[in-house]
Parts: structure tokens; C-alpha cells; sequence
């Protein structure tokens, strides 16, 4: 569980310590040395980041004695199921029920539900999918910061505007010094305790460099660092691993491997599987997913999107619609529509109600103007906020007009808390003091 908020441990098997959050108690696996019952520390995604000192966790842990209780009313409140189901069809009433006594329902049946339109079947599709997310996972929230350290890419997906093809962007590749900059500010000034550090396949970094880079950022910072730079190689998963990598997100695009190959020249499917089986082996946590409405792409094959990701024992769900881009092959294949991605949303929160982080995709962000609201009252609980410096934001243009391209890290943070705060969620991914 991603709580930022400090816990304190209350015992330790080994790796495994238990925390406490106020009466809740959660697992991390620790790799801090002398780490004893009694301390505070910071975890993230099921790590401990950061031991922190008892004054500083108090009065911390004061700020937030009183919001945190409050926050949790608001979300019972507000992921409560009203008894209404006059407009809803018998077949939808069998498989939601089926649902929320926590019984995934068959391939078909999810098939149906990615298909329905009808608004009062959607909302308690919607509806159906937040309770389980508050039954299961409370109210807390991971709000994850990403960095996109360069646009250079060697592949030419059909889809994506930072491909080779695309002459009309401009490049950047970020140094190790700009890195570690925006790194520190987003971990020190605004209390980032989980960042992704994402580029397009960029043979202008090294494996070695990019561990450098990872290396120096877990020497210097309690901060879960998640990795995202395409297919490094089997080897060099671990190397990052070694190096202080612990969250690697890397999505399939699509579990149709026919599919897959007609999107991705040069690449397969076969080979992402085996990067991502390799990582789950090593002991990162997976993040991955896949677009939504590529060309061709059916509901079945979206119902085996989500199996596969749940399959893969993907602790985050990262499924967003498909943009068009107009200097990509696919520039003239339209978007899907806010419902279809609210459906798919909710859908996955049924393929997994106890564990999964369901991604409020930027994407969707820049699809519909309410996402983060809709997609959080649907089964959704993580956004990620863009730390990238906003000189170079522009140009990481994997499809037009995106989301917070050009607004400041503080501007973003407090919309997210505003927005949380009026959804009685915890944002326990970041340091921020609540009130
Ligand atoms: N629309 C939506 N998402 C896109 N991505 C790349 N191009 C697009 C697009 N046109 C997504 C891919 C990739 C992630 C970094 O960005 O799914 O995994």
C-alpha cells in the first residue's frame, strides 16, 4: 500500500516489517539496514523508502491525525451503492452482483460489460467498481511524479508521436546533472516519494549510465524509483535492479501478438512478455497495460488486456486511450470515447478488487477534461503528476496536445489535493501535510 504518510514499525520478520497507520497495519519489504521496532519510516508500493526521524514523523503524523479520519468518511460516503436498479437490465444486476461478493466474472461477461452504453448500467458498473476499490483498498491514493529524461526513441510504433519517423519534434536527451536537479527538487521542494524515470528507447544512454544514474538518485534520496526506458535487455534489468531500480513500468500495448507486431515494426510481443516475466523474477514492481482503441483491436482482446496484467501480478494497471497523432500512420484513426475508457477502468477494477493501482492515465486526462474525477469514483486510486522540466515537456509529444504541458509542479499538486481532498482520498504518495 502507498502510503506516504509516516507509519511506524511494530515488528519485523527478516525483510518483512509491519507498519502502522493510524490502527491500520500494512507489510513492506525493508532493505534499510538496522531498522528497529518502534521507528518511522516512509513506504512505497510495499517498500520502505525512508526512515525518518520520531519528531519529525510526530508532527507530521498531528497534521494528519484529524484530515485522515475525515477523508475516510468522505469516501465511505461517497463509494456507498444506492439501491436503485430499476433501469438496470437483469443481466448486468447478475454479473455486478456476482462482482461485489468479489467473484471475477467470466471472459464473456466482462466482454459485455466493456460494451455497455446505457447510462444507468454504466454508472452502476462505475459504482460497483469503487466500492470495491474503498472495501478493499480504503481511500488511499498514489500520486506518482514522472520524469521524461529524453524523446529520443529507435522504434517507429505506429501510434506514437516521439517514433523515429517523426522529423517534425524536436529532440532532448536531459543529462545526468539535469536529471538529478529535477529529481531533487521533485523529491526535496515538493515531496515526491515515487518517481518514474521514462524515455523512448534511447541508445544515447547507456545500461551503465542509466544505473549510474538510478544509483546516485537511491544514494542520495528515500524515493522509490520505478524505471521506464523500453526494452533494456534481460541483463540489464537486473543491472538497473542492482543499481536501486525497484518499480519498472513498461505496458504490453496490446495482448494480441498479431496485433502487436502490425503496431510495433521490428518488435514482438514475445519478447516485452519476457522482459516483463524477467522483472516480476527479479523483484520489481510491475506497472504495465496497454492503449486502448488501436486499430482492429477488439473487446475480447481488451478483456485479455486486463487477464494479462493481472496475470503478469502487475501491482499497477496503466491502460489509456489510444491518441491520434497527425504525423503517425494512425493520425486519421479516431479516438475512443470518455465511456468506453470509464468502462475498461472499471472493468479492471473487477479483474483485480484487492490489490491493483488503477492508473488515471495522462492520456485520458487530455481525452476528457473530468478523467481524474470519473476515473477515480470508477475504480481507479493513482495519477501521476509530470515533474519533467516544462522546457523539455512539449516535446515528449507521444500524441497532441497533452495534459499539463505546461503546468507547474505546484499547480499541479494542489489541483490533485483539492480534487483528493473533495474525494475523501489520502495522497499518500506524497509529504505534503494535509490542512
Ligand atoms: N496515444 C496514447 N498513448 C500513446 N503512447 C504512445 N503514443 C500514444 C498515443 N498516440 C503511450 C504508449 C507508451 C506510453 C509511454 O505512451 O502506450 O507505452
Amino acid at each position: 500500500m502507498c502510503y506516504a504518510i509516516p507509519g511506524k514499525i511494530k515488528s519485523i520478520e527478516g525483510r518483512t516489517v509491519t507498519v502502522d497507520y493510524f490502527g491500520e497495519e500494512r507489510r513492506a519489504l525493508n532493505e534499510i539496514q538496522n531498522l528497529t521496532v518502534g521507528d518511522y519510516i516512509y513506504a512505497q508500493g510495499g517498500y520502505v523508502v525512508q526512515r525518518i526521524a520520531p519528531d519529525d514523523a510526530r508532527e507530521i503524523l498531528d497534521v494528519w491525525k484529524e484530515t485522515f479520519f475525515d477523508l475516510q468518511d468522505v469516501d465511505v460516503r461517497l463509494s456507498r451503492i444506492d439501491l436503485d436498479r430499476s433501469n438496470l437490465s437483469s443481466k448486468t444486476g447478475l454479473i455486478l452482483d456476482l462482482a461485489l461478493e468479489g467473484r471475477t466474472p467470466k471472459k464473456e461477461a466482462l466482454e459485455y460489460l466493456l460494451g455497455l452504453e446505457n447510462e444507468a448500467e454504466r454508472n452502476y458498473l462505475y459504482k460497483s467498481a469503487n466500492f470495491l476499490r474503498q472495501k478493499h483498498l480504503k481511500n488511499s491514493c498514489c500520486v506518482h511524479g514522472i520524469l521524461e529524461i529524453s524523446n529520443f526513441c529507435r522504434h517507429g510504433c505506429h501510434y506514437c508521436g516521439i517514433s523515429a519517423h517523426n522529423k517534425g519534434v524536436e529532440r532532448y536527451r536531459m543529462s545526468r546533472e539535469e536529471i538529478i536537479e529535477a529529481v531533487t527538487e521533485a523529491v526535496e521542494t515538493y515531496g515526491f516519494k515515487a518517481l518514474v524515470l521514462q524515455s523512448g528507447e534511447d541508445p544515447g544512454y547507456s545500461v551503465q549510465e542509466l544505473c549510474d544514474i538510478v544509483r546516485e538518485i537511491r544514494t542520495r534520496f528515500g524515493v522509490l524509483i520505478c524505471v521506464s526506458f523500453g526494452e533494456v535487455g534481460l541483463a540489464g534489468l537486473k543491472e538497473l535492479y542492482d543499481a536501486g531500480a525497484r518499480g519498472l513500468l513498461m505496458r504490453f500495448e496490446t495482448s494480441n501478438a498479431e496485433l502487436y507486431a502490425s503496431m510495433h515494426p521490428g518488435q514482438t510481443l514475445a519478447t516485452r512478455l519476457e522482459h516483463l516475466r524477467e522483472a516480476a523474477r527479479l523483484g520489481y514492481l510491475i506497472f504495465t497495460g496497454g492503449l486502448i482503441g488501436l486499430p482492429g483491436q477488439t473487446r475480447k482482446d481488451l478483456v485479455e488486456d486486463l487477464l494479462l496484467a493481472r496475470e503478469l501480478g502487475a501491482e499497477m494497471f496503466s491502460y489509456g486511450p489510444f491518441l491520434p497523432h497527425p504525423d503517425t500512420p494512425l493520425g486519421a484513426h479516431p479516438a475512443v470515447s470518455e465511456a468506453e475508457v470509464l468502462n475498461l477502468l472499471a472493468v479492471a477494477r473487477l479483474v483485480d478488487p484487492t490489490n491493483a493501482k488503477i492508473l488515471i492515465t495522462t492520456a485520458f486526462e487530455t481525452l476528457s477534461s473530468n478523467a481524474r474525477r470519473l476515473g477515480l469514483l470508477a475504480g481507479a486510486n493513482s495519477v501521476m503528476l509530470n515533474v519533467t522540466p516544462v522546457r523539455y515537456r512539449q516535446n515528449y509529444a507521444l500524441y497532441p496536445n497533452r495534459h499539463y504541458r505546461s503546468e507547474d509542479i505546484q499547480n499541479q499538486i494542489e489541483e490533485t489535493i483539492e480534487l483528493l481532498g473533495s474525494l475523501g482520498r489520502a495522497p499518500t504518495d506524497l509529504s505534503v501535510k494535509a490542512g
